[in-house]
């Protein structure tokens, strides 16, 4: 029997951007904080969003629709667990700031066809000014999606390598990885590299964990920056690959071996791709996504990463795809 079809799927799509909007501009307006503060009508609500009745009961009967909150008989709205824990200012795993990326995204999506057409990209934050711009409030939102991860990988290296003293994190942003080395490995010293305007914010993170006598740091473009040879115990390229692309990402490997004393550890970060590139499909998109914002960023097939990271000359190379994360975890040994 011929398999029915519907257009479900594709009218679900042509409005797929305003599930974006919608959680987005409720962030904007911290409705999930307010009502997290007892305010939990719409004349409430409004008031303490300084924003039109009209608008907030649309809005709120929207994110009641999308799950995030609840409405009573009474009319009286409450949060969902999701929305509890990570849309309210403040909270330890807040995702707010990924939200509010998402739209500034969204306007930068909309050149998707002409970079399609062109293979430019619309915006190269792979370079200085444009990284610094985009990356200075991304890597916030990036801390509390990667923590947990950086976490996971930490009591993993913990439990299998005993001692970790010098780190080279590339890219570092936040510095949520080499954070959670810091926390496991007591006696580790981190060198953090990245542009200057970011490491500002990496600055900012260190101190809220008071780790700023174990860091110290190097500012300027990993491209041209020396990493030194067989100095460090272990160097983490946390989402760095997919926007160097796949010529400066097997440089970056090589240049990471050199950088390695013997028996140093490789720990990358990464969105991965099947063999024949048909999924995941989140790493589809990111590869979309460094179409549109890089010179030469791409996702690559985990195979592939695993060659390159072997003809860097690495061995003993391990995939932790059971970490918290939809970019799962590369671990390599140079032995
Ligand atoms: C996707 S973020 C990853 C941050 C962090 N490692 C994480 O996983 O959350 C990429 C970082 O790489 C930095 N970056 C990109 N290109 C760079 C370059 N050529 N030299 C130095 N840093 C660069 C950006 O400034 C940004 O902090």
């Amino acid at each position: 029997m011929k398999k029915k079809i519907s257009p479900e799927k594709i009218l679900e799509m042509n409005w797929a951007y305003a599930k974006t909007s919608i959680l987005a501009g409720a962030v904007k307006l911290d409705i999930f904080t307010h009502i997290s503060r007892g305010k939990k009508t719409v004349a409430q609500i409004s008031k303490a969003a300084k924003s039109s009745p009209r608008g907030i009961e649309m809005l709120l009967n929207a994110l009641a629709g999308l799950g995030l909150v609840a409405k009573n008989k009474a009319d009286v709205f409450s949060l969902t667990p999701e929305a509890a824990e990570f849309l309210v200012r403040g909270k330890a795993r807040y995702l707010g700031d990924m939200s509010l990326h998402s739209l500034d995204l969204n306007k930068i999506w909309l050149n998707l066809a002409q970079c399609v057409r062109s293979g430019r990209p619309y915006t190269a934050v792979d370079k200085k000014d444009a990284a610094e711009d985009y990356f200075s409030v991304l890597v916030r939102g990036l801390f509390q999606m990667n923590y947990p991860c950086a976490k996971y990988a930490a009591a993993y290296l913990k439990a299998k390598h005993k001692k970790i003293s010098d780190v080279l994190d590339v890219a570092t942003g936040s510095g949520v990885w080499s954070i959670a080395i810091a926390e496991e490995f007591k006696d580790a010293r981190i060198t953090a590299l990245d542009f200057p305007e970011i490491l500002k914010v990496t600055r900012e993170y260190i101190n809220r964990f008071k780790l700023s006598h174990r860091y110290r740091y190097s500012q300027g473009d990993l491209r041209k920056t020396d990493f030194g040879s067989a100095r460090y115990d272990l160097v983490i390229l946390g989402h760095i690959c997919h926007s160097e692309g796949k010529i400066y990402t097997q440089q970056l490997l090589k240049k990471s071996f050199r950088a390695l004393k013997k028996g140093g550890l490789l720990l990358v970060a990464e969105f991965l791709l099947n063999d024949n590139k048909s999924g995941p499909l989140m790493p589809l998109i990111f590869a979309l996504n460094m179409l549109i914002n890089t010179n030469e960023g791409d996702v690559f097939k985990t195979a592939e990463l695993e060659r390159w990271i072997a003809a860097a000359g690495f061995s003993k190379v391990e995939i932790l795809d059971k970490a918290p994360s939809v970019s799962p975890l590369v671990l390599a040994v140079k032995k």
